[in-house]
C-alpha cells in the first residue's frame, strides 16, 4: 500500500510518500520533502498564520511534484492520501488538508484525516524494526509535552500533561527573552553545548511532585530574574559570551531533568519496558544522550526517531495514515479541519 501524506500546520510545507510492502517492516520511506517557512517567521519573532498559509499555498504544488520525483511514482498509483486535519493554525491547516481531499476525489482514492500529535507520537516506529509495540510515549513539541501509555494505533491513555508551558514553548521563551533567533530550541541547543549548566541554579517544577504533569512557565521567570543580576542593563544582548552559553546550558538541563525523572516514573507507574519520545524537541542533542544513558541503566528499549522526523514532516503523517488505512478506517471527505482536534481512541487522564 502506498499512502501519500501532506503537512501545513504550523510554518512547514511537507509531503511524503510511504509504502508498506508485504511481508517487510517498517514500511519504506519513498521521499520526505519540506519546504520550511522558519526564515520567514524569523523576521517577526514567532509564527504568522496569515503568512503560514498564503506561503503554504504557494510552496505546496512544487513540494508536491518534488515528493513524487523523488520516490519515482505518479499520482496515479497512490493508494490512499493521509494529511493532517488538527490540532494547528486553521488556515494553515487548511491548505494541506483541503489538498489531499481533492487529489483523493480525483484519484477516487480514500483519505485519512490524521492527528498532527498522533504522527509525531507514532514517528519513532516509523524505522523500527518490530513495528508498533506497546509502549511509553513522550511527546515533546512546541504546543505539546505529553506522556501517553500506548497500547496499540488508537489506544491512548493520556497519563501527563504540561499544566502551562510546553517544553518546546519554554525553550523558545527564553530563547526569546535572551534575545535569540526564533525557534528558540536549536539555538539555546547550540549555546549549551559550550555552557557550564551547574553555573545557575533554576527551578525544576514539579519534579518531585507525586504525578505525571509538568509546569515549564517558571524557568522563564527565574531566567528573567537573573538577567538584571548578571548585567545592569538587563538586556541580554550585554551578557558576555560564556555567561549567555552558561545560562543556555543551564536551561536546557532543568527541561531535561524534568522531562526524564517524570518519563523514568511513568514507566515504572506503567510498568511499560519500552519508551519512545517524539516532538521538535527530541531532536535536542544533550536529551537524547542522557535519556540513552538513563534508559541503557534502567534497561528501557529506548525508540527515538532520526533527527530529520522529529520536527514537523509528512513522513509521520503518512505513516499515521498508513496504519488508520491498514485497519480500514478512513475519513469522509467532509471531515472537517479542527484546531483543537483531540485525539480518536484516547481515553481521560487517569
Ligand atoms: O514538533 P515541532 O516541529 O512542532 C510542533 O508540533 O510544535 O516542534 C517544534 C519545537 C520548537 O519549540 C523548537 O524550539 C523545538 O521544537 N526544537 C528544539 C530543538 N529543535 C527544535 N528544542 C530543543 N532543542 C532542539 N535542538
Ligand atoms: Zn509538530
Amino acid at each position: 500500500m502506498l499512502v501519500l501524506g501532506i503537512e501545513s500546520s504550523c510554518d512547514e510545507t511537507a509531503v511524503s510518500l510511504v509504502e508498506e510492502v508485504a511481508g517487510e517492516t517498517p514500511p519504506r520511506v519513498l521521499s520526505s520533502v519540506i519546504s520550511t517557512q522558519i526564515p520567514l517567521h524569523r523576521l517577526y519573532g514567532g509564527v504568522i498564520p496569515e503568512l503560514a498559509s498564503r506561503n503554504h499555498s504557494t510552496n505546496l504544488p512544487g513540494v508536491l511534484r518534488e515528493a513524487l520525483e523523488k520516490a519515482g511514482r505518479s499520482i496515479h498509483e497512490v493508494d490512499a492520501f493521509a494529511s493532517t486535519a488538527g490540532p494547528g493554525l486553521v488556515a494553515a491547516l487548511l491548505v494541506g488538508n483541503t489538498a489531499a481531499k481533492a487529489l483523493a476525489l480525483a484519484a477516487g482514492k480514500p483519505f485519512v484525516a490524521v492527528n498532527h500529535l498522533e504522527g509525531h507520537m507514532l514517528s519513532p516506529f516509523i524505522t523500527h524494526e518490530a513495528g508498533l509495540v506497546p509502549h511509553l510515549s513522550l511527546v515533546v513539541s512546541g504546543g505539546h509535552t505529553l506522556l501517553i501509555d500506548v497500547q496499540g494505533c488508537s489506544n491512548y491513555k493520556f497519563i501527563g500533561r504540561s499544566r502551562d508551558d510546553a517544553a518546546g514553548e519554554a525553550f523558545d521563551k527564553v530563547a526569546k527573552m535572551l534575545d535569540l533567533p526564533y525557534p528558540g530550541g536549536p539555538e539555546i541547543d547550540k549555546r549549551a553545548e559550550r555552557g557550564d549548566a551547574s553555573r545557575f541554579k533554576l527551578p525544576r517544577p514539579m519534579m518531585h511532585e507525586d504525578h505525571l504533569d509538568f509546569s515549564f512557565s517558571g524557568l522563564k521567570t527565574a531566567v528573567l530574574y537573573t538577567l538584571p543580576k548578571l548585567t545592569p542593563s538587563g538586556n541580554p544582548n550585554d551578557l558576555d559570551e560564556q555567561t549567555m552559553c552558561d545560562l543556555c546550558a543551564g536551561v536546557r538541563q532543568a527541561i531535561i531533568d524534568v522531562l526524564i525523572h517524570k518519563a523514568m516514573r511513568a514507566l515504572k507507574q506503567t510498568k511499560h519496558r519500552v519508551l519512545a519520545v517524539s516532538g521538535g524537541v527530541s531532536c535536542n542533542s544533550a536529551l537524547r544522550t542522557q535519556l540513552q544513558e538513563r534508559c541503557r541503566r534502567a534497561r528501557i528499549e529506548l525508540i527515538l526517531p532520526p533527527n530529520s522526523l522529529t520536527t514537523d514532516n509528512a513522513a509521520m503523517i503518512a505513516f499515521a495514515g498508513l496504519l488508520h488505512a491498514r485497519a480500514g478506517e478512513f475519513s469522509p471527505l467532509n471531515t472537517p479541519v479542527d484546531p483543537n482536534m483531540k485525539l480518536a481512541g484516547a481515553q481521560a487522564r487517569v
